[in-house]
């Protein structure tokens, strides 16, 4: 059955937005368990304008629902409030659809479209505070940068209250009836994409927060999810929560050890450092086997550390690719300078204590200074020598994190 559900969000603003159900990894690494949407509204004002688009290849779907609603050469603007191409991937199409449209955005949203597009195409630079007619309506927009890219910024329109935000208030979840009192309990959803995607950026969530408070509000319409309509106050409570929370208790001493094992001496060195680790009173390790370990928990956990210990045997003068799988997850923005070690044991030559220092450090995390690398058999001798390593890792990770504040 074709889709072509619109829905009413305000007399002007209708959602012509696609689900997306089956999708269960986003963005190649984030778990989707409920699935997404992607959210592109329509106001139908004097000067019409479209607020993100979708996904490319969703975009049938989205001429649609577009067609249904207006002829597209009518549409005026094109706002853009984040370019990921999640939001910003049936631009091209809507530029060929309605040649005569602006297409508003930030700074850099206009700059990264530029490279995103790689074709000529009309545009207009806003900033905080500035307002943009519609004819019989006002878009007023917000700078609420890095929610979640430099680029992004919020919309209101002032007439009807309805206040734009893409990614930031979003969840990956995906429910036909999309209004938030609708579709049942998302709030796994919603604290999962803080979690994942946005808690780097907490400060900037409390300043975008402060920013709409003064603003009467009758709509938050996200970039994904449940259009925020009745509970929207509830929603923006529990962000500023999280992201003061996030702030305040930083989750500074959780180790992640992650390891594979061929023959259990890895997973014998992992345990004795464990052991050593958790001698010291604030220190909470996650330690995980991850040979069959799904990225996006890998990438959970790493975000959710503030110290990373990765251990491997050396086979065939190499690692394994779950590291090299774990040295993807590992994002410099958000982890650089965590204080990080390996460990395992080799036959030969033990290359992977290298080429995990090597990697690690590349992706700008702090070395501990010294791995934990031993030949075949860990000697029952030597496990207290092991258990004093994990344990002084740990006492490093608490004088660095003192040193800072
Ligand atoms: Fe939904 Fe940052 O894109």
């Amino acid at each position: 059955m074709k889709d072509t559900q619109v829905l009413e969000i305000s007399p002007s603003v209708k959602w012509i937005g696609v689900l997306d159900p089956d999708i269960r990894t986003f963005d190649i690494v984030m778990e989707t368990k409920f699935g997404t949407t992607y959210n592109s509204y329509l106001i139908n004002a004097e000067k019409k304008a479209i607020v993100e688009t979708v996904k490319e290849k969703f975009v049938d779907i989205f001429e649609r629902k577009l067609r249904l609603q207006i002829d597209p050469v009518e549409v005026e603007y094109i706002i853009v409030n984040h370019t990921e191409p999640d939001h910003s991937g049936s631009i091209k199409r809507m530029l060929e659809m309605s040649p005569n449209a602006t297409i508003v955005g930030s700074g850099n949203a206009i700059r990264y479209l530029t490279d995103l597009l790689n074709c000529e195409f009309k545009y207009l630079v806003v900033k905080d505070g500035d307002e943009l007619s519609l004819g019989n309506m006002t878009l007023k927009f917000i700078g609420a940068p890095n929610l979640h890219w430099p680029d992004s910024m919020f919309s209101f329109l002032q007439e009807e209250n309805v206040l734009f935000t893409c990614d930031l208030f979003g969840a990956h979840y995906c429910h036909q009836n999309m209004y938030d009192d609708r579709v049942g309990n998302f709030d796994e959803s919603f604290k999962y994409y803080f979690e994942v995607i946005l808690c780097p950026f907490s400060r900037f969530i409390i300043k975008a927060i402060e920013k709409i408070r003064k603003l009467e509000i009758k709509a938050i319409c996200t970039g994904h999810g449940p259009i925020l309509t009745s509970r929207w106050k509830r929603y923006v409570d529990l962000l500023e929560e999280y992201a003061k929370e996030y702030l305040m208790n930083p989750v500074k001493h959780t180790i992640f050890i992650g390891y594979v094992s061929a023959y259990s001496k890895t997973q014998e060195l992992a345990e004795k450092l464990a052991e050593g680790m958790l001698m010291i009173d604030e220190v909470k390790v996650e330690i995980h086997d991850i040979e069959n370990m799904p990225l996006s928990q890998i990438d959970a956990l790493i975000a959710k550390s503030t110290a990373v210990v990765l251990g491997s045997p050396t086979i065939n003068q190499n690692t394994l690719i779950q590291l090299y799988q774990t040295f993807a997850m590992i994002n410099p923005i958000r982890d650089r300078t965590k204080l990080f070690t390996s460990f395992g044991s080799y036959g030969w030559s033990g290359e992977a204590e290298k080429i995990i220092t090597s990697a690690l450090s590349q992706l700008k995390l702090k070395h501990f200074g010294r791995n934990l690398f031993v030949k075949f058999t860990p000697k029952p001798n030597d496990y207290q020598m092991y258990v004093e390593f994990g344990k002084e890792f740990a006492q490093q990770l608490i004088s660095s994190s003192c040193s800072e504040q």
